[in-house]
C-alpha cells in the first residue's frame, strides 16, 4: 500500500458510514390548540364545529353510534375514550408534543382539530410567521415552519383508511365526495403571501 491507498483505506469505511446515516428527519413541530386558532379564524372555526370530525371524540363514548360499533364488532357499552388505538384518529396529535393526552388534560385537542389537516401549529403561529403583526407573511415561510401548503387527500388518508375498524374490507376513500360533505367553509384570503 502506498501512502494514498492507505489514506483511502482509512477513509472508505467512514464514507460508507456517512452514506448509511439516516437523512435528517423533518422537524417535528409542537401542536398549538384549536381554540387558539379560533382567536384569529372565527368563521372557519364556527363552520368546522358543525362537522362530524369536530365531534369525533364523542363517538368513542359508551352508547354513541351503537349500531355502527356493533356492526364493526366493537362493544357499544365500552368506553373507548382512553383507548390509544382509537385516539390516533379521533383526536388531534395524540401522543405528540402539545397534542391530545386525555380529555381532562387537553379537552381542546379532542376530535379532529385544525392541526389534523393544517399541520402542527406551534411554530408557524409564532409572531414572525402567521400573526396579526405579520398578516402578509410569505406562504413559503409558514410552510417551512410546518403549515401544510395545500390540504388534500394526503392528509385525509392518514385516518380515512382500512385501519379504521368501521371501514369495510373494500374501503376506498373518495376525496371529492368527502370534501363536499365534510369540511369547514372557506373564505378568500385578504392579504398577499407571495
Ligand atoms: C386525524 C384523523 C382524520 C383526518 C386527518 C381526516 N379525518 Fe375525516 N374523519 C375522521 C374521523 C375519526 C371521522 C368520524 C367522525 C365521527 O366520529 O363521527 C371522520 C369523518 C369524516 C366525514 C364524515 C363522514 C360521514 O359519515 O358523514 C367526512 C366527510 C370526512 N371525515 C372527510 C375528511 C376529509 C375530506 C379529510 C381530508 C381533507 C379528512 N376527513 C381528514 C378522521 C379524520
Ligand atoms: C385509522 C384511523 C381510525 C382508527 C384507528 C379508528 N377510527 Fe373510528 N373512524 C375513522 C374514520 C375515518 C371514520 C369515518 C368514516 C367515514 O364515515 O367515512 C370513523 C368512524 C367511526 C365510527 C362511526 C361514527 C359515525 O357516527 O358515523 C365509530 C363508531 C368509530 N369510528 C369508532 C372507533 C373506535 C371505537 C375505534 C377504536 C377501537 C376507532 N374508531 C378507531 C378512523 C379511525
Ligand atoms: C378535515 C380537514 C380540515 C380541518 C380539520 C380544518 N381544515 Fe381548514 N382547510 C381545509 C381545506 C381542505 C382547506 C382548503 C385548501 C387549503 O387552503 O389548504 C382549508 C382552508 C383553510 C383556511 C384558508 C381559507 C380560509 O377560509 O381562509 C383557513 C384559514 C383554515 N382552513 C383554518 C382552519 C381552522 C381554524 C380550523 C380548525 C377550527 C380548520 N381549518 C380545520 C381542511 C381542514
Ligand atoms: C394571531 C392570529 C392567528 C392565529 C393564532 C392563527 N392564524 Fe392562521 N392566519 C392568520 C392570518 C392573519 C392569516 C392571513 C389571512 C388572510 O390573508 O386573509 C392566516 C392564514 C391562515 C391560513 C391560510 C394559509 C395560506 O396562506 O394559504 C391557514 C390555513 C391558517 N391560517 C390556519 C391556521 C391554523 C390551523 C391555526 C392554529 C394552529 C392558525 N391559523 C392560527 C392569523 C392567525
Amino acid at each position: 500500500m502506498n501512502r494514498w491507498t492507505r489514506v483511502l483505506a482509512v477513509l472508505a469505511p467512514a464514507a460508507v458510514i456517512l452514506a448509511l446515516a439516516p437523512a435528517p428527519q423533518a422537524e417535528q413541530h409542537p401542536y398549538y390548540g384549536t381554540k387558539k386558532c379560533k382567536n384569529c379564524h372565527l368563521k372557519e372555526y364556527k363552520s368546522w364545529a358543525e362537522t362530524k370530525m369536530a365531534h369525533a371524540f364523542d363517538t368513542l363514548k359508551p352508547g354513541e353510534a351503537a349500531d355502527i360499533k356493533k356492526a364493526a364488532g366493537l362493544d357499544p357499552a365500552k368506553d373507548y375514550t382512553k383507548d390509544a388505538t382509537c385516539l390516533r384518529c379521533h383526536t388531534t396529535g395524540h401522543g405528540a408534543e402539545g397534542g391530545f393526552v386525555d380529555f381532562e388534560t387537553t379537552p381542546d385537542m379532542a376530535g379532529v382539530g385544525c392541526e389534523s389537516c393544517h399541520g402542527a401549529g406551534g411554530t408557524y403561529t409564532k409572531p414572525e410567521y402567521m400573526s396579526l403583526k405579520n398578516k402578509e407573511y410569505k406562504k413559503a415561510d409558514v410552510v417551512a415552519a410546518g403549515l401544510v401548503g395545500e390540504v388534500g387527500k394526503a392528509q385525509c388518508i392518514t385516518c380515512h383508511n382500512k385501519d379504521n375498524p368501521t371501514a369495510k374490507a373494500d374501503y376506498v376513500f373518495d376525496y371529492e365526495a368527502n370534501k363536499a360533505k365534510g369540511l369547514h367553509e372557506t373564505f378568500p384570503l385578504k392579504y398577499h403571501h407571495e
